[in-house]
């Protein structure tokens, strides 16, 4: 299926404005596409004990997988700065759980972005399989 990028786009910074994040102020929005065509989006949330903290990308996988589709095919992250930041280690593995395969678009609301393949940012991911 084609992948609707606005849409994810627009779920992405809607979710960015809910980020949860006064300890490091790096606000970052996650929006995954099922393989179905639903979309389901997250933002970062942190905790005052700082190793609680849960990343928009694993969020926003949960949330998806919590609403029984756990195929997904593509995961737009906003965050802001100059150059868009990448799913940082833990958030790639957790994606490859649920597809190995899917595109990646990393973008910041100013419009700079970079597309990229999961298996390119995790190659060698441990997987089921
Ligand atoms: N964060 C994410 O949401 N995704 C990433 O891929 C990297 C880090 C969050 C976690 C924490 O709230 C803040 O960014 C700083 O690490």
């Amino acid at each position: 299926m084609m992948v609707d990028w606005p849409a994810l786009k627009v779920a992405a910074l809607e979710s960015q404005s809910r980020a949860y994040a006064p300890y490091s102020n790096y606000r970052v929005g996650a929006a995954v596409l099922t393989q179905s065509g639903e979309i389901f989006g997250a933002c970062n949330v942190e905790n005052a004990s700082y190793g609680a903290t849960c990343c928009a990308e694993r969020a926003a996988a949960y949330m998806a997988v919590a609403a029984g589709y756990t195929v997904l095919t593509a995961v737009a992250v906003v965050t802001n700065g100059d150059a868009p930041g990448t799913p940082c280690g833990i958030c790639r593995q957790v994606l490859a759980e649920f597809g190995g395969d899917m595109d990646v678009l990393c973008f910041t609301p100013e419009g700079a972005e970079k597309a990229y393949k999961l298996s390119e940012l995790l190659p060698f991911a441990f997987t089921l399989e």
